[in-house]
């Protein structure tokens, strides 16, 4: 059963569809103030109706492109003025593309969105999210950080030579972990606590709908029938957003509502903080 949520108020990117859409079903329900993001405002549409009609409750949405750092700070300004605390925000977004693409500020679209768009977004909801202590931040990161053997290339974090769509990805979702590591360290005393997370390999549109994700879609054809449903799948989420049990635990990786270890390139914390600065450095240059 999910512990009560009344009072509190939740933001979770990219929910206009599969885990983000059964979070905030699962977190309206509980009496959250829920707030999603979609970046196609039809979809968004759609999803409020059917998240509204499921939960019994209202939910308000928000536009979002983590793939442009306006549409990122259009969209926290927007939520800053309107709402006085953010106990929950769930990292939730997520995409792998077959073809390197880059973002409106040049960068690479997985590392873009996936975790600089995150990174960018969480700083500035950061002093929100103390003064609403206890909080919690959600990075819905993967196993996939699995595929990210050699770890991060600091030379070449866009991937401009030789990009791969799966290594682009388990790139992106090891550094959803290194975040997650060096913002709970940031936040030791905050009463803020900061988790990751692995959903399972999950039924929903991941990989196989809009962008150029197409050619990915026969290994999900294939892996359907073991796939979990995405109100499976928003399990540990919801967990990690409501449970009482993780209250005070931060900076750790869980999979199915359990802590567990990350790989051992996962648990490098000197690369967590070269990758905290190499974002500010990033964000920096793109703004100069
Ligand atoms: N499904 C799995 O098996 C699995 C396994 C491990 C981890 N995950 C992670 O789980 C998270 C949710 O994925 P899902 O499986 O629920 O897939 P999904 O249904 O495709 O949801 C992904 C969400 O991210 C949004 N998004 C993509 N690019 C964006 C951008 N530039 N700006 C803002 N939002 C953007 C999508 O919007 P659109 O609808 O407009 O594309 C969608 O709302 C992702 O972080 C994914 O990496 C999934």
């Amino acid at each position: 059963m999910t512990a009560s949520m009344q009072g509190k108020t939740v933001l979770i990117t990219g929910a206009n569809s599969g885990i983000g859409k059964e979070t905030a079903v699962a977190l309206a329900r509980v009496g959250a103030t829920v707030v999603f993001t979609s970046r196609d405002p039809q979809k968004g549409e759609q999803a409020a109706a059917d998240i509204r009609q499921r939960s019994g409750a209202d939910v308000t949405l928000m536009p979002l492109d983590l793939a442009s750092f306006p549409s990122i700070r259009a969209l926290a300004a927007d939520f800053l003025q309107r709402y006085d605390s953010l106990h929950v925000l769930i990292n939730n977004a997520g995409l792998v593309l077959n073809e390197r693409t880059e973002t409106e500020e040049g960068f690479e679209t997985t590392f873009g969105v996936n975790h600089l768009g995150h990174f960018l977004l969480t700083q500035l909801l950061l002093d929100r999210i103390k003064a609403s202590a206890p909080a919690r931040i959600i990075n819905v990161a993967s196993n996939a950080h699995r595929f990210a053997r050699g770890g991060l290339d600091f030379d070449d974090l866009q991937l401009t030579n030789g990009y791969g769509g799966w290594q682009a990805y388990g790139r992106s979702k090891l550094a959803n972990i290194y975040f997650t590591r060096e913002l709970a360290r940031r936040l030791e005393g905050s009463d803020v606590t900061v988790n990751a997370l692995h959903p399972g390999g999950v039924n929903t549109g991941f990989s196989h709908d809009g962008d150029v994700r197409a050619p990915f879609s026969w290994l999900f054809t294939l892996a359907k029938p073991f796939l979990r449903s995405p109100e499976k799948g928003a399990q540990t989420s919801i967990f990690l957003a409501s449970a009482p049990e993780v209250d005070g635990v931060t900076g750790k990786y869980f999979a199915d509502s359990k802590e567990e270890q990350p790989t051992p390139i996962a648990q490098d914390d000197e690369a967590a903080r070269r990758l905290w600065t190499a974002s500010e450095e990033l964000i920096a240059q793109a703004d100069a």
